[in-house]
């Protein structure tokens, strides 16, 4: 969106404290929900994604099924609560949009044609928003996904970079999105460097896009680490 007039920094600080490149206090938890086969919560700052995998499992009815591959299902939506005016249950086109364009960035690390006939479930709620709820939403999945034990190519690590006060900024809070000059909605498969999921919304020149790839880029390297060590500590414990 943009929107100018709003002072978001000041003094090489932006409002919530942070420089133009850190990233907010993130926590991490494996194994939330004890009803899916695989779970997880994600807090980025006041952002909290919960994700919830069931499957694979048989697809019914089977007129859905696909003889030759198994399904993946994304389903991203917004609690009520989770902002300050209600939000209404119903889907609506943004979340339509982001149920698939996260179906999209998890898509290429499954391995689907290994499970004809079968569906992924991918439920992912957002119980808290304060922007980046849709990459915070694809990090929450992708270790779901992985607890779950659905074999996967690599994980999908995910984050919001993007220009307020004319500074690159990574990880938008929700006020910085609301007011941004750009921001860009970034998933990557970590290991194998492809890029799943590149949104923008708003005006970079090509420098400044280049710049916000790679600051994208060392972002979900940090983020995949933090996703690494809470699946080490789950088999750990096992
Ligand atoms: O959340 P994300 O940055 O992925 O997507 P967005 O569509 O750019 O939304 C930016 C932010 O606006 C959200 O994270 C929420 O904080 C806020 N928002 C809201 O307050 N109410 C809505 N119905 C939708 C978004």
């Amino acid at each position: 969106m943009i929107k100018k007039g709003i002072k978001l920094i000041k003094n090489g600080k932006r409002i919530d404290g942070r420089l133009a490149k850190q990233l907010r206090d993130m926590e991490m938890k494996i194994d939330v929900i004890s009803t899916a086969d695989g779970s997880a919560k994600v807090k980025f700052g006041n952002t909290i994604a919960i994700a919830s995998v069931r499957g694979p499992r048989a697809l019914f009815p089977r007129h859905l099924q696909e003889s030759q591959t198994g399904i993946l299902r994304c389903k991203y939506a917004m609690a009520p609560f989770s902002v300050d005016e209600r939000k209404s249950p119903a889907p609506n086109r943004r979340s339509i949009e982001i149920s698939k364009v996260t179906r999209l960035a998890l898509g290429p690390t499954t391995f689907l044609e290994d499970f004809p006939k079968t569906v992924i479930d991918v439920f992912i709620e957002i119980i808290q928003a304060d922007g980046s709820t849709r990459v915070a939403g694809i990090n929450a999945s992708s270790i779901a996904l992985t607890s779950a034990g659905v074999p996967m190519r690599d994980l999908v690590s995910a984050c919001s970079v993007g220009k307020i006060n004319g500074t690159l900024v990574v990880d938008l809070n929700g006020e910085e999105d609301n007011n941004s000059e750009a921001d860009v909605a970034f998933a990557i498969l970590p290991s194998k460097d492809e890029v799943t999921l590149l949104q923008m919304d708003g005006l970079l020149t090509k420098d400044e896009l280049i710049e916000l790839l790679n600051l994208a880029k060392d972002s979900c390297k940090k983020i995949c680490e933090l996703q690494k060590g809470v699946l080490r500590e789950k088999y750990k414990s096992e």
